[in-house]
């Protein structure tokens, strides 16, 4: 019997902070795909949630105040939370794990348990190092400049009792399993696997922490926690059913055809995934896929580094259906790509706006304006012209297919999109406005071209849709397409609108956008972004070392008058001020301070000095003490205030 089934799945995210594009990206990959396989007649079953357990989420949640349970309540489910984000992207997942759900504890239970008995888990002692970040264990050879190999952060030292998993018995069949088959991909990573992990000998892997409480408890042992990558690996699994009663699609899904997921965890499911589920006698995935990351400027797009780019606010000003197109048509899925705005704007204004958008609109006004919307039955062929575009719309299925197949999602878009731009060369070629100037003459001819344009429409239409549903819904409503000419096999032919097809030209879909003040107007919207997070004011923090009584009675301070007040020539901080300290001498201090005050505001003010301080040279010029004054950060900003005295107190007042 043939397997009709596609069951793919993406990580499950740690909803330890904002989900941002870089986390889209990944989602709205897996949906175009489960689109795509559900379009050609498959029976999906698209997996996604949330990683809930780990240190990580134990130690902000302490941060908040808050229990941990509580605290991924507060990213998981509450308005602009991971549930929330998905629904705007249109993300058609089948099923939503959490691993706080209560059938995912136990069936975890079950598997450790599991594990144990088959004696694959066995207790130990664990000495090394930990990222808590990446919630990794790493020995001291892997760490790259003693930090995390992965992130780049600060490791600290574990040492607990705690279980070991026998990866090392299964060294040998993950090496097979990633060097003579097809389960990983993009093949360049297969390499830094076997090489990084595997070959230089694959140790036993710590599965339990005692350190911490915020996981699955190890049922028979209380005080272990089961790893957290154990507990979210079998979300895979558990959530078709496997060890509860929650499900029962076992049977029919596993094993997945493919898990998506980022090249930073390729690590946990190409190598210590297939190991446990060998242990745990389940078929192995048949494919993991590893894909790049979105950066920007560079590095990485990461919560914890705050370079985030926020997709409300993108599909707020440009739709949800360009922001996924633009995530598949521009990166190479296996690859890294750096986002940016530009690159966003402009894919819009070439792909969207001029090449579908214009193509779209061009053929149902023309419909409308010389038909009346309705296209007469008898046509006019040009053969080379209309074979030209049937032939390469027709046949574009195939190629589009091949790609899909291999996730290279930019590839079929490209077949695609060269589709699109051969059929506006072709109404450049064809020049229907011409024909229309004649149409008692003209009209089978004329209705000949605007049929190919529309069926090529169709035809892109469809295979558009997994990547942008409610655009290409738009479309089939203004090109007169019904259901049966949505189809996968409708896809595959030509000529599936009806002769008499009904054309009814809508709204714009992809509006042109104004690439620089578009610009602008996201930079100010991302400074927006920036200052509504900073702290309100911000204080340095007191001291803690103590200053004893008698060294901080040598301080002399005094009330001083300001007689004169200059700016210092060639430098943009220093101010220059000649004061009245009481001693009928005039005494001269300068004074970092000229980005908060004008030099003529001051005169006359009566301020407060440290008069005993040795004397200093700034800028060529002496300056005896310094001016005391109040500072704090608001929103991000350092402010300064001189401390000012009522005038009515004389200069050289001593301030004790
Ligand atoms: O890794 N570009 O969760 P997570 C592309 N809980 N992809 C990115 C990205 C970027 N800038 N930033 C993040 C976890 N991702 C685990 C998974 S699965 C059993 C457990 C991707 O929230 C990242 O590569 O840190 C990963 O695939 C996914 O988002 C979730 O990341
Ligand atoms: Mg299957």
């Amino acid at each position: 019997m043939k397997d009709n089934t596609f069951y793919i799945t993406t990580p499950i995210y740690y909803p330890s902070g904002k989900l941002h594009i870089g986390h889209a990206y990944c989602t709205v990959a897996t949906d175009a795909m489960a689109r795509y396989k559900r379009l050609t007649g498959c029976d999906v079953m698209f997996l996604t949630g949330t990683d809930e357990h780990g240190q990580k989420i134990e130690d902000k949640a302490r941060e908040a105040g808050v229990t941990p349970q509580q605290f991924v309540d507060s990213i998981v489910a509450a308005p602009r939370g991971v549930l929330d984000l998905w629904k705007l992207m249109n993300i058609s997942y089948d099923r939503f794990i959490r691993t706080t759900d209560g059938y995912h504890v136990s069936a975890i239970q079950n598997i450790f348990k599991a594990m144990y008995d088959n004696g694959d888990i066995y207790k130990g002692s664990y000495q090394g190092k930990y990222c808590k970040d990446c919630e990794a264990f790493w020995t001291e050879t892997q760490l790259a400049d003693g930090k995390c190999p992965d992130c780049g952060r600060e490791v600290h030292d574990a040492q607990e009792e705690a279980y070991f998993f026998r990866l090392s018995k299964y060294a040998d069949r993950v090496q097979h399993l990633l060097e003579d088959t097809d389960f990983l991909e993009p093949r360049s990573r297969v390499h830094e696997m076997v090489n990084n992990f595997i070959k230089p000998g694959l140790e036993d892997l710590c599965v339990s922490r005692t350190s911490f409480t915020w996981g699955v408890p190890v049922d028979f042992d209380p005080g272990h926690v089961v790893y957290v990558w154990i507990d979210a690996l079998f979300n895979y699994t558990t959530a078709l059913g496997y060890m509860n009663d929650q499900y029962h699609d076992l049977e029919k899904f596993w094993p997945a055809d493919v898990h998506f997921v980022g090249k930073e965890i390729v690590r946990f499911h190409s190598i210590i995934w297939p190991a446990m589920l060998m242990s745990m006698g389940l078929p192995l995935p048949k494919k993991v896929y590893g894909h790049g990351w979105l950066l920007l400027d560079g590095g990485k797009m990461s919560k914890s580094k705050g370079n985030v780019v926020d997709p409300y606010l993108l599909s707020e000003r440009y739709g949800v259906d360009a922001l996924r197109f633009f995530l598949l048509r521009t990166f190479p899925f296996g690859s890294d790509g750096n986002f940016s705005n530009e690159l966003l704007i402009n894919t819009i204004n070439v792909d969207l706006a001029n090449d579908l958008g214009n193509l779209v609109s061009r053929t149902t006004a023309m419909a409308e304006k010389y038909f009346d919307g309705k296209l007469p039955e008898l046509r006019q062929a040009d053969y080379a012209l209309d074979q030209d575009l049937g032939g390469m719309a027709g046949s574009l299925r195939n190629r589009y297919e091949e790609q899909m197949e291999k996730f290279q999602f930019q590839n079929a878009l490209e077949e695609v999109f060269k589709v699109i731009q051969r059929a506006n060369k072709y109404i450049d070629e064809t020049c229907p406005w011409a024909l229309a100037k004649d149409l008692d003459a003209n009209a089978p001819r004329l209705a000949a071209v605007l049929y190919h344009l529309l069926e090529t429409i169709r035809i892109c239409a469809v295979l558009l849709t997994p990547f942008m549903p409610d655009s290409c819904h738009k479309i089939f409503s203004q090109i007169g397409a019904l259901a049966s000419a949505q189809t996968w096999d409708s896809a595959g032919t030509w000529g599936v609108l009806p002769l008499q097809v009904q054309v009814n030209k809508g709204e714009a879909l992809f509006p042109r956008i104004d690439m620089s003040a578009e610009l602008e107007a996201l930079e100010q919207a991302a400074q927006a972004a920036k200052q509504a997070v900073l702290p309100v004011i911000e204080l340095e923090p007191q001291s803690r070392e103590a200053v004893d009584f008698d060294t901080f009675c040598k301080s002399d301070f005094r009330a001083v008058k300001v007689k004169d007040c200059q700016s210092v020539k060639k430098s943009d901080k220093l101010l220059r001020f000649t004061l009245n300290d009481g001693t009928g001498t005039d005494r001269q201090i300068l004074s970092g301070i000229a980005k908060w005050y004008k030099p003529e505001d001051l005169i006359g003010k009566t301020l407060v000095a440290i008069v005993n301080l040795p004397p200093r040279k700034m800028m060529g010029l002496e300056s005896c003490g310094m001016l005391i004054s109040a500072v704090h950060t608001e929103k991000g900003e350092e402010k300064l205030n001189l401390l000012m005295l009522d005038d009515a107190i004389p200069a050289g007042a001593k301030l004790c």
